[in-house]
């Protein structure tokens, strides 16, 4: 089954952020942190112009679909009487206070309220990414409502007890429905869309490689990474030349993801290689396949003639081939090495996460190895690359955050690498990758389908619904921030505790 809701423009794959359109001015590294300056005045006040205007018509459009979306535009009524009667008290102008009792009478009368309903053949919200158009929705329609696409519907679900019974309470009965369906050409059973047993399964195998000396050495590794591309900033910043932030964070985060799985250098900063093009032709066939009303890659003839999936096959059959190259290269490591596996077992030469699943008996010829791998790298790497440009984003927006930052990172690590010790001194660091992910939360939203009836609030859903939790909603909720838009690393006190789900009213 395809995605069948073009409205829902997933972004660079379902679980990815929408591409920037920021440009930061030229960057000016700062040698002793790992951090950026943004030089603002580089002849870009022309351009500064355009971007207003673009703001200004934007916020225009926006504001008329809010206002078009609370005159209940969209919303559709519930039939018989009681729903008349109301909608037509409405007409005459009745008071909101006797609608609103006839409406809470209503629920009481059925067994159960039903929930909000709008419609979501809305061509005004198309043009743009699919969350912000849910925020919209959102405000009017509450923390869950219905979108309906002809004979499609979908539950959106901004509410944090519901989106917490469905992700922690009651996440059996939840599956990753569509994000499994998007992903399967490429992750097939891989730990992100996987579900039940083999979840649960692959879960155990996989955790235990995350332990303390392996991150200790990823950290490392994140240094000696980050210090190649400020090598490459300098150089352009001594030649006056402009940088796409974006595009450069990709490929920190592809060189980084390759050695901490699989140990294998892409070396995407400095060689554009077929394996690098490879995986790139990948990512943005997930986020096309993403926002395809129909499955043309499933219809035989066409997967066997269309230029784009064969360029799509052999970009997988490309890496896998890779990922079998070093499946047996590792093998073969861990046959001749005399380390006895153990709870914190890593191998200095390759610490990598392969390394790890094939000492503890991973099967080498299963699909399932591939399949967890594939999902790493694809998982891990847009992810990080999106926090890294929406941090630097937000940074050039705000030179004081900026300025603090930059101080605490030169007080605590001058002129070396960081450690895995210095991560918990590097507080306010923190707070700004905390703020940078509320505002910009990676994924945006989170995909189930239920298994089961069930009960979400005080209503009641059936078996195979499709649900999108809104974490930009959940997160951007005046409801639950103060200044939600704002950013503002200070709302987290750096005496107060690390900002996560349980402190934070995850209710
Ligand atoms: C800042 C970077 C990252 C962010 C914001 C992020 C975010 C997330 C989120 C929100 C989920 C839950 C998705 C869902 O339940 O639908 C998830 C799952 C997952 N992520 Fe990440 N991720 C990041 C980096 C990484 C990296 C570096 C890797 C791989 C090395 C990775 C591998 C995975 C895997 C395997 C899962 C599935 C876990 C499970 O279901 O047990 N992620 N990630």
């Amino acid at each position: 089954m395809a995605v069948t809701i073009a409205l829902f423009q997933v972004p660079s794959s379902s679980f990815q952020t929408r591409r920037l359109n920021f440009k930061p001015a030229i960057i000016r590294t700062c040698r002793s942190s790992v951090t950026s300056c943004c030089d603002s005045s580089n002849g870009r006040e022309p351009e500064k112009g355009v971007k207003g205007v673009e703001k200004l018509l934007e916020e225009k459009r926006r504001a008329e679909l809010s206002a078009r979306i609370a005159s209940g535009e969209f919303t559709i009524e519930r039939s018989g009487f009681i729903s008349s009667l109301r909608s037509g008290l409405s007409n005459l102008g009745a008071p909101t206070g006797i609608l609103e009792f006839l409406s809470k009478w209503t629920d009481t009368l059925g067994d159960y309220p039903k929930i909000p309903e709008a419609k979501g053949a809305i061509s005004a919200i198309r043009s743009e990414a699919f969350f912000i158009p849910l925020y919209e929705l959102y405000l009017t329609y509450g923390g869950i409502f219905r979108l309906t696409f002809g004979p499609k519907s979908f539950l959106i679900v901004s509410d944090p007890s519901i989106a917490k019974h469905i992700l922690r309470d009651n996440s059996k009965a939840y599956s990753k429905g569509i994000l499994a369906e998007i992903l399967e050409f490429v992750m097939g059973k891989g730990l992100i869309p996987a579900d039940g047993e083999i979840w649960r399964v692959r879960r155990r195998a996989i955790v235990p490689a995350l332990h303390q000396k392996y991150v200790a050495a990823m950290i490392s590794l994140f240094g000696r990474a980050t210090d190649r591309l400020c090598e490459k900033l300098d150089a352009a910043a001594s030649d006056g030349e402009d940088v796409e932030m974006e595009s450069l964070f990709s490929r920190l985060t592809l060189d980084i993801i390759g050695k901490a799985v699989f140990n294998y250098d892409f070396d995407s900063l400095t060689n554009d290689t077929g394996i690098v093009e490879a995986v790139y032709t990948v990512l943005r066939e997930a986020e096309d396949r993403s926002v395809q009303p129909i499955p043309f890659w499933e219809i035989p003839i066409w997967k066997d003639i269309s230029p784009k999936q064969k360029k799509v096959n052999a970009a997988l059959k490309l890496i896998n081939e890779i990922l079998d190259d070093l499946i047996v290269i590792c093998k073969r490591m861990v046959e001749e090495e005399e380390l006895q596996f153990h709870e914190e077992y890593m191998n200095e030469q390759d610490p990598s996460i392969l390394h790890f699943l094939l000492a503890s008996g991973d099967d080498v010829s299963s699909k399932q190895l591939r399949d967890d791998l594939m999902t790493m790298l694809i998982a891990g790497h847009e992810t990080s690359a999106a926090v890294l440009t929406w941090t630097f984003y937000l940074l050039s927006q705000e030179p004081s955050v900026m300025s603090k930052l930059q101080n605490e990172v030169d007080s605590v690590l001058g002129d070396r690498f960081p450690t895995i010790e210095d991560m918990k001194k590097l507080k306010y660091t923190t707070r700004v990758i905390n703020e940078s992910l509320r505002l910009y939360p990676q994924p945006p939203v989170l995909i189930r389908r239920s298994l089961d009836d069930d009960m979400l609030g005080k209503y009641p859903i059936k078996r195979g619904e499709d649900i999108f939790i809104s974490i930009w909603n959940l997160h951007r909720s005046p409801k639950h921030w103060e200044d939600a838009d704002k950013f503002n690393p200070e709302r987290w006190p750096l005496d107060g505790p690390n900002p996560t789900e349980t402190n934070q009213s995850f209710r």
